[in-house]
């Protein structure tokens, strides 16, 4: 007897991509400034410890509130019992104004048009379930959030059909793309049901232009089909251009043109406090639909994977203080840009550039093109391999996020301190001055990146980690072990 069901076996879980094995190895050997000093820094992981100080600040305030109190009297039988897959009124009214107040209150949420989830995970899984049969497809632009393959296919056996995005006018959606992906679905015998958006975008960390949310409009009113945008990271835009909610925009046109008010009903928002307020731990997302029957396809579904009563309470009445959440979001902003002047700076030093219009999200889109041995996939997992054993630093590869392009890498900057940033910014400039002898720019002629990339094959592992940690043979032997 098969001890596991072919669900549970089969591998379209996408845990085998190179953005979970670095997470793998990072767990094996994680860099601490004290412990573990040679140890890799994890940089693939998009997390906001940022403003921690903020939310903890906060908590010391309102004693009341972590120790499940009203008013002074404990409320925790009423907690404990609570579970109404509805969720806690207040958390939704709570939950609605403070991503109103993401977008400049340009755009108001009804909270009866909510839907709880335990994060964007399951948010986006469920979206699946209600919109799509097993064997219907979704359209991504490339590069995505390499989760996607998960938490989009696996259960729901939904294929995700790429919409080729390309360096060449910075990864933004383009007609032809969308038109070339419809095509590819259909070749396939696929039938398409919507298109899934991340805005901001994970991994390029931009936002999407009234443009290209217009083109999507047009396109799944010309087709028929849904929009699905993931606006996880909407609170993180810590430069111009600011930041356009699809829902801004189906709400204008709905408002000032004769519109197909059926449009309104198959543009879907999920949220989750994961990123922008740091919390994936929380387990706190939410589906956004103006259409009932998805809300109440979606409430029902959402029994699978509830948030729990005691992190409703306690998050309604953090949310709910507007003064504090003001202050948050424009301080997280503050420091988020800070952090991401960091990271570009010390990559330029290194002779590498990240894509420049990056303006929102816990990390940068880094063209490592000129690094590479050749200009295929194979190159890049080298390179990959290199940065993570030799430099130790976990990045994520373009490839693990569909980038159709060899070369680029997802970065993040905000999981971790200002002296580890630090370090790793060194890490990486000794291992690029070591590859090329003088320094790289992704302006380099190809004769001299042909040049870099030879001598970066003439350095082996372990000549790598010699300069890179001035490792004993001892060491060495345990880099080359892992
Ligand atoms: C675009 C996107 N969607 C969803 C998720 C999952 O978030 P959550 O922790 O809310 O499940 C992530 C996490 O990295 C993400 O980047």
């Amino acid at each position: 007897m098969k001890l596991l069901s072919t669900k549970a076996t089969c591998n379209s879980h996408g845990q085998d991509s190179s953005y979970f094995l670095g997470w793998q190895e990072y767990e094996k050997n994680p860099y601490d400034e004290v412990k573990n000093p040679k140890g890799i820094i994890q940089m693939g992981l998009a997390e906001n410890q940022l403003s921690f100080d903020l939310l903890e600040s906060w908590l010391e305030k309102n004693p009341d509130v972590a120790g499940f109190k009203r008013d002074g009297k404990s409320i925790f039988r009423e907690l404990a019992l609570f579970q109404d897959y509805h969720g806690l009124p207040s958390f939704k009214k709570a939950l609605v104004d403070f991503m109103a107040d993401i977008r400049g209150n340009k755009v108001t949420f009804d909270p009866n048009h909510i839907v709880l989830t335990a994060g964007s995970t399951s948010a986006n899984e469920t979206l699946m379930f209600c919109l799509a049969e097993q064997g219907d497809a979704f359209l991504l632009p490339t590069p995505y959030y390499p989760g996607f393959d998960r938490d989009l296919k696996w259960r729901t056996e939904v294929e995700i059909v790429p919409i080729q995005c390309t360096s060449s006018n910075n990864f933004q959606i383009t007609e032809s793309a969308l038109l070339q992906a419809h095509e590819e679905a259909k070749k396939k015998n696929l039938k398409v049901k919507g298109i899934l958006v991340t805005n901001p975008s994970n991994p390029l960390g931009t936002t999407m232009s009234r443009n290209e949310l217009n083109l999507l409009i047009d396109f799944i009113k010309d087709k028929d089909m849904h929009l699905i945008s993931d606006e996880i990271y909407s609170g993180t835009v810590f430069t111009s251009p600011n930041f356009v909610s699809v829902m801004e925009i189906v709400k204008d046109i709905n408002d000032f043109k004769d519109f197909d008010a059926d449009v309104l009903e198959r543009v879907h928002v999920v949220y989750s406090l994961s990123k922008d307020l740091g919390l994936p731990g929380f387990r706190v997302g939410a589906i956004y639909s103006e259409n009932d029957k998805v809300v109440s396809a979606a409430t029902k579904m959402s029994s699978f994977g509830l948030v729990s009563s005691q992190t409703q309470y306690l998050l309604s009445a953090m949310l709910g203080d507007k003064k504090f959440t003001r202050n948050y979001l424009s301080e997280n902003k503050k420091r988020l840009k800070k952090r991401q002047k960091m990271l570009v700076s010390g990559l330029e030093k290194a002779g590498i550039n990240c894509l420049k219009t990056n303006n929102a999200g816990l990390f940068c889109w880094v063209d490592m093109r000129n690094l590479l041995s050749s200009n295929t996939f194979e190159a890049e997992m080298e390179l990959w391999k290199k940065i993570l054993y030799v430099v130790g630093l976990n990045i994520s590869p373009g490839s693990s996020c569909h980038c159709d392009e060899p070369g680029w890498f997802r970065v993040c900057f905000a999981n971790m301190s200002e002296d580890t940033l630090n370090l790793a910014m060194k890490r990486l400039k000794d291992f690029v001055a070591n590859s090329n002898g003088e320094g790289c720019s992704s302006n380099n002629s190809s004769k001299k990146s042909r040049r870099i990339t030879q001598s970066s094959r003439r350095l082996t592992r372990k000549s790598f980690s010699n300069w890179v940690f001035g490792l004993s043979s001892r060491d060495h032997r345990e880099q080359e072990e892992r």
